[in-house]
């Protein structure tokens, strides 16, 4: 059946799907940052239909979402590898994939579903932002239409660059297109203003028109038009993370400026690397963020880490056998005439539970040697809760890997006995909480 004869089915199979979510009890795994405790701040690991589900059931969060934005696969019948770093070698690792094996209407139902969810979350004066590009834009489009209503719609935002191949068969695709509706018609916007060079640069000086000059030339100010020409994250810029297909913080930054004040919750439900969360934060918003990958979850951590946000992590799946094995040291001295002791935590080695799948073929060889020869190389980050209470992780120290380096050992003078959690995160995105049983002979205990 022609696709176009199959739209109708599609919708109304979302929507019958739609009305049968079941949602999932949100398991915290993590407090992160001074405030972290009751902080509004959200980020999932799971399924985001579930979490969508939950957060309208269990956390009564319907209507409460300013903005919205999402990102997700495109259809581009693609895997997408993150780069990530074994010691000095550039290593490829499945990020995503983004293939469908039953084709197109696949894709739409799972869209739609998850659209249905978001109109039920978004405020009644809210705005969501959709960042597709070629492969489906046009199909999903018809699908805003349905579930928010032609008359929300509000722009379609040509997103242009640079970066990127061509091709000799067609002009070069430089291009994504993000789709912006409304919930009602009574949606918040605030115009932005964008630079407007005068014709050769040079003065107008028209009666009433403001004029400035910069090193270009004359230029008035205008209201921002719908076609953005914004870099790519470059190969040496500093918010690369080497997530891929991770999306410029000064994209989101537009879009967050132009729908939502300060205090105002942002949620992306597939966020990747964190680009959302992270410019959110950074303009004193509140986020909710949700992924599917422990590698973008844990990519996240580390963007809001930098940024010293604080948040709550959560989990739809509790804790499984890791991939990961660590092997922490805990020593202990007692310090002369108080009733104090030095505890010195370190890591000493890493082993990987036999290399997943997802990382790519010719790169295994060298995470082999990388972890024969100096198995810490392969951590990413780590971090120590001195008091661990009630199976959440709540971190005091927070040690992520800076151009290459990390410190492996910290030391801690405290009084009282308590249970300590370190957790340790290895390049590829698997996590090792590692208990350790201080009153049991300081032996570590792996779950
Ligand atoms: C295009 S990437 C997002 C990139 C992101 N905007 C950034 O700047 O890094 C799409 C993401 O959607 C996630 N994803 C796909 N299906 C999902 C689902 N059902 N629930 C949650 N996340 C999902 C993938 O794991 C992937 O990280």
């Amino acid at each position: 059946m022609s696709l176009i004869r199959e739209f109708t089915k599609i919708v109304g199979e979302s929507q019958r799907q739609y009305k049968n979510v079941i949602g999932k009890p949100l398991i915290l795994t993590e407090e992160v940052g001074a405030e972290a405790a009751g902080s509004e701040n959200l980020l999932c690991h799971g399924d985001n239909k579930a979490f969508m589900k939950t957060l309208l059931d269990e956390r009564q969060m319907a209507g409460k979402i300013q903005m919205i934005y999402i990102d997700p696969p495109f259809f581009s019948k693609s895997n997408y590898d993150a780069v990530v770093k074994a010691g000095d070698t550039n290593i490829k690792h499945l990020a995503y994939g983004d293939k469908w094996e039953k084709g197109l209407s696949e894709y739409l139902k799972m869209l739609a579903v998850r659209l249905y969810l978001m109109k039920d979350l978004l405020a009644d004066d809210g705005l969501i932002w959709l960042h597709l590009d070629w492969h489906v834009v046009h199909y999903a489009k018809v699908i805003m239409d349905e579930v928010f209503g032609e008359k929300n719609f509000v722009n379609e935002i040509i997103w242009t660059y640079k970066s990127g191949g061509t091709s000799k068969k067609h002009f070069a695709r430089k291009h994504d297109t993000i789709l912006v509706y409304a919930k009602s018609g009574k949606y918040r916007f605030y115009p932005l203003q964008e630079k407007s060079y005068n014709r050769q640069f040079k003065p107008y000086r028209f009666k009433g028109v403001k004029e400035y000059k910069d090193e270009a030339g004359w230029y008035t100010m205008v209201n921002m038009k719908d076609v953005w020409n914004i870099d790519m994250v470059g190969r040496t810029s500093a918010e690369r993370t080497g997530y891929a297909t991770q999306k410029p913080e000064q994209l989101l930054s537009r879009m967050i400026e132009s729908c939502t004040r300060e205090g105002d919750i942002c949620a992306d439900f597939f966020c990747g690397s964190g680009t959302l969360p992270a410019a959110a934060g950074n303009m004193d918003r509140k986020f909710i963020a949700c992924d599917l990958g422990s590698l973008a979850i844990e990519s996240t951590i580390k963007r809001l880490v930098k940024q010293e946000e604080s948040f709550q992590v959560f989990d739809l799946k509790p804790e499984g056998k890791s991939k990961i094995d660590a092997v922490v040291e805990v020593k202990e001295e007692e310090i002369p005439s108080s009733d104090k002791r030095l505890l010195k935590i370190s890591l000493v080695s890493l082993k990987e539970r036999g290399l997943s799948k997802t990382v790519e073929r010719k790169s295994k060889d060298k995470v082999k040697q990388v972890l024969k020869e100096d198995p810490l190389q392969m951590v990413e980050g780590w971090s120590i809760d001195f008091h661990y209470t009630d199976g959440v992780h709540r971190p005091e120290v927070i040690f992520v890997r800076t151009k290459g380096e990390l410190e492996t050992s910290y030391e801690k003078i405290i009084s009282q006995k308590s249970l300590i959690c370190v957790k340790i995160v290895d390049i590829f995105g698997n996590v090792v909480f590692e208990r350790i049983g201080y009153e049991r002979n300081h032996e570590t205990e792996n779950h």
